[in-house]
């Protein structure tokens, strides 16, 4: 399934989009931050988003099980993304949104159609010149389709547990590398499995694998294949 873009809009049509999909903890928010510090674009982080969507439930009372709920609270979302902060309602939750309890119900609520077109227009109004570089699990299929250079960023889920283990850990939230590993196998199984915009590479998309290489060799190597493409 492809989505169009709106047609006529001219920053839209005009700005390169580099997008990183991959599961939880391959490296790609990482990534997507140095490429797009490194070629002054603007960066979507758009796992965000359905955290935020998550905690927005959270605070309501909500438990993840109402579509319509979810779809409206990220339809109202309040948000401004800052280079250190993101903020819902004047409130930083930057650190609140990165907890395990928030990311496993931000996985449950993307698998609702409603939510996801909720927050389609968002993602793409991020579009604009010099480029944009935007990570998630749906940006070369979905919400980018068009985007000149697709990753697909994986990592073996050992690996990614532990790095996620160590975030956890480095941010002074309590974690259990078990129930992590866990949790990872549980998430990859629902975003990849989901009806809509399920987690999957674009057919036109580069893979790469974050195992056994480092994130600055990942960054080296996305920058060497856009200039590689040469001017569009
Ligand atoms: O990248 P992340 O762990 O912050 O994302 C949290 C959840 O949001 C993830 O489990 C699935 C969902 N998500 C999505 O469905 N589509 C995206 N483009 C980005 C994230």
């Amino acid at each position: 399934m492809r989505a169009e873009f709106s047609g006529n809009d001219v920053s839209l049509r005009s700005a390169p989009v580099i997008t990183i999909d991959g599961p939880t903890a391959s490296g790609k928010g990482t990534i997507a931050q140095r490429v797009a510090q490194i070629l002054g674009w603007r960066v979507l982080d758009s796992g965000a988003l359905y955290r935020l969507t998550a905690l927005a439930v959270l605070r309501e009372g909500g438990d993840g099980t109402d579509e319509a709920q979810a779809a409206r609270l990220a339809r109202n979302l309040d948000v401004r993304f800052e280079p250190e902060a993101i903020y819902m309602d004047g409130e930083d939750v930057g650190h609140l949104i990165r907890q395990e309890v928030v990311g496993n119900l931000a996985s449950r609520v993307a698998a609702w159609p409603a939510v996801r077109e909720a927050l389609m227009a968002r993602q793409r109004d991020f579009c604009r010149l010099p480029g944009l570089v935007a990570d998630g699990r749906d940006m070369g299929t979905v919400v980018f389709p068009d985007a000149p250079l697709k990753i697909f960023l994986d990592a073996a889920v050992e690996v990614r547990a532990q790095r996620r283990y160590k975030q956890l850990k480095d941010k002074g939230f309590s974690a259990n590398l078990a129930s992590l590993l866990q949790d990872l196998r549980d998430r990859d199984a629902r975003d990849r499995g989901r009806a809509h915009a399920p987690l999957v590479a674009a057919a036109d998309a580069i893979t790469m694998d974050s195992s056994r290489q480092g994130i600055d060799d990942v960054v080296r190597q996305v920058l060497d294949l856009w200039s590689a493409r040469g001017p569009a």
